[in-house]
C-alpha cells in the first residue's frame, strides 16, 4: 500500500508541468533596434524554447516602452507626434521580433489601454496606501537614460554634466513631483536578496545592487510635470507618471493585472525571469520589487543582468551611433547563424566583442563542420546505401554502448545548466555530443561493413540517428530552423519534440524510413 501511495507520489510529481513566465526589456522605439536589442531577445527566446520543449507551460513576452521625455523629444525632432511616431517605430521592433525568429506569446506597447489600466491601478494602490507623496524634485536627471542620479553619481567634463554609470549627459531638475517611499524599502530589500540568494544572477551584479542599497535608498521621485507625453497621474492631469513607473508595470499588464484572481495571473506571475542588460539593473532589481511589495504583490523570481554587446571596445547604443544591424547579418549569414553565434560565443554574464570574423569561425567549426556535417553524412550515406530506412538489432557494440553512456552522463546536467542559465555551458555540451558521435562514425567506418556486415552497419547508423534527433532537440533552442529541418526529415513527431528522451524515451523507432536533408549549413569563407 505504501509503494503505491509512493509511486502515485513519483508519477504525480513527473507529471507536473512548471510555468515559465520569461520577459525581455520593453525597448525604447527612440531608433532602429541594434544587435543589443537583438541579443537580450534572442537569450530570452532561447530559454523561452527550452522550457516549453520541457514540457512546461510557457508565456514568453517582449515589447516596447513609448512614453517619457526620450520618447517626445525623438518624436518632436521628427516632426511628428509621439503617438504616431510610436505606431510606426514600435512595428519596426515588432518586424525584427519576426525576423529573430522569436516564439513570443504576447507583443505589448505601453500605449495600449491594458497597460493604461494596470499603471492606473497600481499608481492608486500606491497612493491608497501612503507610499507616493506630494513633493519637490531637485537634481540631476539624464534623459537619454530616463534616470536621478545623486550629486555624487555625476561628474563635470569641459563644462558639461555626465553621469558616472553610464556617460550620458545628465541635466538640473526642479519640478513639482511626487515621491515614492522607497527609504522605507531598504532593509526589506536587503532581507529579500538575502533569502533569495539567486534573485539577482550573475553574482557579480547581485553584489553591485547589495552596495547600492547598503549605500542608502533615497525617496524616488515618479512623476514629471515638465512635459506631456506619458500616463496622467489619477486625479491630477499636471502630472505624468515616470516612464519607469511606467514600463515596468508592463510585465504584469500582460497578464491583465489588476485582475489578480484570474488563472492567468495566477499561473505566471511572480515572473520566473526577467532578462535585462545591466544597464536597467538598478530598477528591475531595486524599484521594482520595491513598487510591488509595497502594492502587496509579489516580487519577480529572478532577474538575469547580461553584459553588453560591444563593438569595438564599446557599447554599443542608439546614441553612440555604433550600431551592429542584425538585420544585415541575417540577410548575409541567416537567422540561425546569428541565433547561434551569440548564444554560445558571448559570455552571458560578461560584456562581449563580436564581429565577423569571430561568427564566421564558430558557424564554420559548430554548424557546418560539427553538427551540419554530422547529419548530412548520416543522411546522405542513408539515401544512397540503404534506401532511406534503417533497422536496429539487439547486438550492440562495446562503442555503441560507450557513445550511449557518454553521451547520458553528457546529457544529465543539461537540465541544471539551464536552470542555472548556463547557456554557455549548454551549449558546448551538446556540440560535445555531436563531436563525439562524429568520431564514432569515423572509428565505426560503416561504409566498409555495407558487403560483408549489413546488419552492424544498420545498427551503426541507427544510433547515429538517435544522437542527431537527440542533438537536435537539444539546439532546437538556439537553431529552431535547422532542428525543425532535420526533426523532418527523421519523422519524428511533434508531439515527440520533448525532452522525454532524457527520462530514458527511444526518439528513433526500432524500424525507421527517413526523408532526404538539404544542406544545412554551408560554410562562409
Ligand atoms: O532601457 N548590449 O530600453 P532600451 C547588450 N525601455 N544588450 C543591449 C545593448 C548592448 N549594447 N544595448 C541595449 C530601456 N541592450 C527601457 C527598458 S524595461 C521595463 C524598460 C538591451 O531600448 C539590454 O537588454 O534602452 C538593455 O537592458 C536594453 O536593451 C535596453 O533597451
Ligand atoms: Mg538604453
Amino acid at each position: 500500500m505504501k509503494r503505491m501511495f509512493l509511486s502515485g507520489l513519483k508519477i504525480f510529481y513527473i507529471m507536473k508541468k512548471n510555468n515559465f513566465y520569461i520577459t525581455t526589456p520593453v525597448y525604447y522605439p527612440s531608433g532602429q533596434p541594434h544587435m543589443g536589442h537583438a541579443y537580450s531577445s534572442i537569450l530570452a527566446d532561447v530559454f523561452a524554447r527550452f522550457n516549453r520543449n520541457d514540457n512546461n507551460k510557457v508565456y514568453f513576452l517582449t515589447g516596447t516602452d513609448e512614453h517619457g521625455l526620450k520618447i517626445q523629444k525623438t518624436a518632436e525632432k521628427k516632426g511628428l507626434e509621439p503617438v504616431i511616431y510610436c505606431d510606426k517605430m514600435s512595428k519596426v521592433f515588432k518586424d525584427l521580433a519576426k525576423k529573430l525568429n522569436l516564439s513570443n506569446d504576447d507583443f505589448i506597447r505601453t500605449t495600449e489601454k491594458r497597460h493604461y489600466k494596470a499603471v492606473n491601478d497600481l499608481w492608486n494602490k500606491l497612493f491608497k496606501s501612503g507610499d507616493i507623496y506630494l513633493s519637490k524634485y531637485k537634481g540631476w536627471y539624464s534623459v537619454s537614460d530616463e534616470a536621478y542620479y545623486n550629486s555624487d553619481e555625476v561628474i563635470e567634463k569641459n563644462g558639461k554634466k555626465f553621469s558616472t554609470f553610464s556617460g550620458s549627459s545628465v541635466e538640473w531638475v526642479e519640478e513639482e513631483s511626487f515621491f515614492f517611499k522607497l527609504s522605507l524599502w531598504q532593509n526589506k530589500l536587503l532581507e529579500f536578496y538575502e533569502k533569495n540568494g539567486n534573485f539577482i544572477l550573475p553574482i557579480s551584479r547581485r553584489n553591485e545592487v547589495i552596495n547600492f542599497v547598503k549605500s542608502g535608498l533615497k525617496d524616488l521621485s515618479v512623476s514629471r510635470t515638465s512635459f506631456t507625453w506619458g500616463i496622467k497621474v489619477p486625479n491630477n492631469d499636471k502630472h505624468v507618471i515616470y516612464v519607469w513607473l511606467d514600463a515596468l508595470t508592463n510585465y504584469i499588464s500582460a497578464l491583465n493585472y489588476p485582475n489578480i484572481e484570474d488563472e492567468f495571473y495566477k499561473n505566471f506571475w511572480p515572473v520566473s525571469l526577467h532578462i535585462i542588460g545591466k544597464d536597467i539593473l538598478r530598477f528591475h532589481a531595486i524599484y521594482w520589487p520595491a513598487f510591488l511589495l509595497a502594492a502587496g504583490l509579489k516580487p519577480p523570481n529572478r532577474i538575469f543582468g547580461h553584459g553588453w554587446i560591444l563593438s569595438g571596445d564599446e557599447k554599443m547604443s542608439k546614441s553612440k551611433g555604433n550600431i551592429l544591424n542584425p538585420l544585415e547579418i541575417i540577410d548575409t549569414y541567416g537567422i540561425d547563424e546569428l541565433r547561434y553565434y551569440l548564444m554560445k560565443e558571448v559570455s552571458h554574464g560578461s560584456d562581449g566583442n563580436i564581429s565577423s570574423d569571430s561568427l564566421k569561425r564558430c558557424v564554420n567549426s559548430d554548424l557546418a563542420n560539427n553538427y551540419g556535417n554530422l547529419c548530412q553524412r548520416v543522411f546522405s550515406f542513408i539515401k544512397n546505401n540503404c534506401n532511406n530506412k534503417v533497422f536496429k538489432t539487439k547486438n550492440i557494440s562495446e562503442s555503441d554502448k560507450k557513445l550511449t553512456d557518454q553521451t547520458n552522463i553528457i546529457t544529465k546536467n543539461l537540465r541544471k545548466d539551464m536552470l542555472n542559465l548556463n547557456l554557455n555551458n549548454y551549449i558546448k555540451s551538446v556540440i560535445d555530443i555531436s563531436f563525439l558521435t562524429n568520431k564514432y562514425i569515423n572509428d565505426e567506418e560503416p561504409w566498409k561493413l555495407k558487403n560483408n556486415n549489413v546488419e552492424k552497419m544498420n545498427n551503426i547508423l541507427h544510433i547515429s540517428l538517435e544522437q542527431i534527433a537527440k542533438i537536435s532537440i537539444l539546439l532546437n533552442p538556439m537553431i529552431p530552423n535547422a532542428s525543425t529541418k532535420v526533426l523532418d526529415a527523421l519523422n519524428i513527431t511533434n508531439k515527440n519534440r520533448n525532452h522525454d528522451f532524457l527520462d530514458g524515451n527511444i526518439l528513433i523507432p526500432n524500424e525507421v524510413q527517413i526523408n532526404e536533408l538539404n544542406i544545412l549549413f554551408n560554410k562562409i569563407n
